[in-house]
């Protein structure tokens, strides 16, 4: 991508997150109308779907040849990644939004012909923007964030990971994950892939390791992630596909082959 071009796009895909923001702040108090949709704990609010309609018709609007893949419907229907492409979680940690009015975040990922671009995270309550162009470092707010140290340990680790990975009948044996949870400092469920994606980026938990995430949770913060030299595959190692859904890992990568070949390989069903 033009870099010109490039900066252009970054400075309105800014200018949208930091708006649609505004208004979730303005609207935090207001009445919420909650449904659920694949199970009673998997919420979507108007104000999840009215922020993505603003994202999807602002972009539609004023590039009309860009495609939208997104969480809550408006996006398109795509088979590949080819053109410029749009990844938009309006409201990532829908969960924290409803219940905590607070740790929830604007995700935007933008992809052209595959390759991740530009990435926005907006910690819409702390008013805290992570953002990344790609070879040009990540920053919160105007703070440049240092490169993740290869010297990490992962006895010195803060691993974000979520109870379900303890479930019987996951994608990894039981025991291989309490020994994982055991070997590291402490662990850290956010509730926010995106937040935790951007404390990857910022150097405040050395890695996130999540079963299943979509394109939307994942596409910004990968960005993010690369430009301090974080590496994101799949919780085996392998690569992503930002089409479809997927066990994810991302972290430092002094800790990333030590996970990955001591923990889940070894623990794969
Ligand atoms: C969810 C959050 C959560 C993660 C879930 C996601 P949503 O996104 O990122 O932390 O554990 O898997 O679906 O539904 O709040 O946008
Ligand atoms: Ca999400
Ligand atoms: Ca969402």
């Amino acid at each position: 991508m033009n870099l010109t071009i490039r900066d252009k796009l970054y400075e309105q895909a800014k200018e949208w997150v930091l708006e649609a923001g505004n208004t979730i702040r303005e609207k935090i108090n207001d009445p919420l109308t909650i449904n659920t949709k694949s199970d009673r704990n998997d919420l979507v609010t108007t104000m999840d779907r009215n922020t993505e309609y603003f994202f999807m018709t602002n972009i539609k609007k004023t590039y009309p040849d860009h495609l939208i893949i997104s969480e809550e419907g408006y996006g398109d229907e795509l088979q590949s990644l080819d053109g410029t492409v749009w990844i938009i979680d309006p409201i990532d940690g829908t969960m924290n939004f409803v219940h905590q009015k607070r740790n929830f975040a604007i995700s935007v990922g933008i992809y052209h012909n595959g390759v991740g671009e530009i990435g926005f995270i907006y910690d819409v309550m702390a008013d805290n923007l992570y953002s990344a162009k790609r070879g040009e470092g990540a920053f919160k707010n105007k703070m440049a964030l240092s490169p993740l140290s290869d010297q990490k340990s992962i006895y010195d680790s803060i691993l974000g990971l979520n109870h379900f990975w303890l479930c019987k009948n996951r994608l990894v044996e039981e025991d291989v994950i309490q020994e994982l949870v055991k070997t590291v400092r402490g662990t850290r469920t956010f509730g926010s892939a995106a937040l935790e994606f951007a404390y990857v980026a910022e150097g405040i938990m050395d890695g996130y390791m999540t079963m299943g995430l979509d394109p939307w949770d994942i596409a910004a913060g990968i960005v993010i992630v690369n430009e301090t030299g974080g590496r994101t595959t799949d919780a085996f190692g392998g690569s992503l596909d930002l089409l479809r859904k997927s066990s994810v890992l991302t972290c430092n990568p002094a800790i990333q082959e030590k996970i990955v070949n001591e923990y889940m390989e070894k623990g794969k069903k």
